[in-house]
């Protein structure tokens, strides 16, 4: 196999998860209510009437997990801290219990030779900040960074690569405008201003994690689901042009540029958040690396979205498989925006697997998804692009948010009533690609029988 199959020395191979989508224990051992917990537990929200209270139990059993990890001879492993575990009212009081739980991760991932990176907010917000007005009270950013300061006094001896927020469009969007995710509030004015006071939350977290530790890595994880267009007509560049910034220019312009899409800001009009002076100054200090969560893209032309888009394959999710819009998006980021060191920090997929007979899951298509994407990510180092990482989504199925346990993205089934746990093939081909630091057309699976 040709060389160009190799990835640069050095990159870093991980699987990713999140708190509230794996942990459990979610009343455990002093930890207060999230916005999830309060929204899952209420009726009709989420599909089947599933929680999270139990889910993966990673909780009581992150130790086996990391034995998998280490199995598949992952480097890097992306994971979420739940903020009502480590402080219960959001602020104040320490939840020693809670804190010592990802103290004993970190110490466990190094043992194993597995470099943490730590998300600080996926999603979970503490449920006492909603009563006051969830991240539309800009106060709110303030104590995100007083939790972040908490946690890098801790850990930042010994982890070095800090994300503050996961998918901020997701959080603001979901959760205010079309209401699918916790809160559950559907306006989009107050969506914006979310939007907003997350960014500036990041900005303060990123300064706080510097001052308590000079030499901490620090990014951001987004959410960047291209738009392209259907065809080379003008009038369809032009809406897929719109609708990128009003997706991904949103967030990226403002983190990289220190301003909002003019275009997109217009056509807001009144419902444009209110911008305090030198939000974007601070919005825009510098990043680290970005972090990029890619999973699929949009078709549009001038009358709206294109959706099936003939020929194309979609996952259980209605995500429409397109690797070679991975390529592009990370091309179009090194042109368009300062070049920073990227990662992919979450790419994945869910199909319906299965346990077949002989015990295994023989998940195909997933093994098919990531080559197809892993190859992509390749062409764009080979175009330039700086990318140091992939981290797949996810390391074990777990609780999909409002979908339940209903989708599985993990490279490791996860059994629920019995909480066993099977590598699948997919994680399998992983740890082949990891050990040859590349995709190889031969990649057969590295560890058997798991
Ligand atoms: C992303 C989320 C992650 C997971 C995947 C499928 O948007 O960050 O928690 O739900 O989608």
């Amino acid at each position: 196999m040709a060389n160009n199959t190799l990835f640069p020395q050095g990159f870093v191979w991980g699987a990713a998860t999140a708190a509230y989508q794996i942990e459990g224990a979610w009343n455990l051992d002093g930890k207060g209510e999230s916005i999830w917990d309060a929204f899952s537990h209420t009726p009709g929200k989420v599909a089947n009437g599933d929680t999270a209270d139990v889910s993966c139990d990673h909780y009581h059993r992150f130790a086996e997990d990391i034995a998998l990890m280490r199995q598949m001879g992952l480097k890097a492993y992306r994971f979420s801290i739940s903020w009502p575990r480590v402080l219960p009212t959001g602020r104040g009081p320490v939840n020693w219990v809670g804190l010592d739980f990802y103290d004993r991760l970190v110490d466990t991932l190094l043992v194993a030779g597995i470099e943490p990176y730590i998300t600080l907010y996926h999603w979970d917000l503490p449920q006492v900040f909603q009563d006051i007005g969830g991240w539309e009270n800009r106060e709110v950013a303030s104590y995100f960074a007083d939790y972040a300061s908490v946690l890098v006094n801790r850990l930042g001896d010994r982890v070095r690569f800090w994300i503050t927020l996961n998918e901020p469009w997701v959080v603001a969007f979901l959760g205010y405008r079309t209401g699918e995710h916790a809160p559950g509030i559907t306006d989009e004015k107050r969506a914006l201003q979310v939007a907003h006071n997350l960014l500036v939350a990041h900005g303060l977290a990123a300064q706080a994690l510097r001052t308590h530790m000079p030499g901490a890595q620090v990014g951001i994880a987004l959410n960047l689901w291209p738009t392209e267009s259907v065809s080379n007509a003008s009038e369809d560049i032009a809406a897929a042009e719109l609708a990128w910034q009003k997706d991904c220019g949103w967030f990226l312009s403002p983190l990289l540029k220190a301003s909002y899409p003019s275009d997109v800001w217009e056509k807001y009009g009144e419902l444009v958040p209110d911008v305090a002076p030198g939000d974007l100054a601070l919005i825009s200090q510098r990043l680290d690396f970005l972090g990029i969560n890619y999973y699929s893209r949009t078709v549009m032309s001038a009358q709206g979205t294109v959706s099936p888009v003939a020929g194309s394959q979609y996952t259980e999710m209605g995500w429409e498989v397109q690797a070679p819009a991975l390529r592009r998006l990370l091309v179009r980021l090194k042109k368009d925006y300062q070049a920073i060191p990227l990662y992919i920090t979450e790419n994945g997929c869910a199909f319906k697997d299965e346990m077949s007979q002989d015990g295994q899951v023989h998940d195909q298509k997933r093994i098919d998804f990531l080559q197809q994407h892993l190859s992509q990510a390749r062409l764009a180092i080979g175009d330039g692009v700086d990318l140091r990482g992939f981290f797949v989504w996810s390391l074990m199925d777990n609780f999909e948010w409002a979908h339940g346990f209903n989708k599985r993205f993990g490279l490791v089934y996860v059994d629920y009533p019995t909480q066993k746990r099977i590598v699948k093939d997919s994680g399998k081909w992983y740890a082949q690609v990891i050990k040859q630091n590349g995709v190889m057309s031969n990649c057969k699976p590295a560890i058997s029988g798991v």
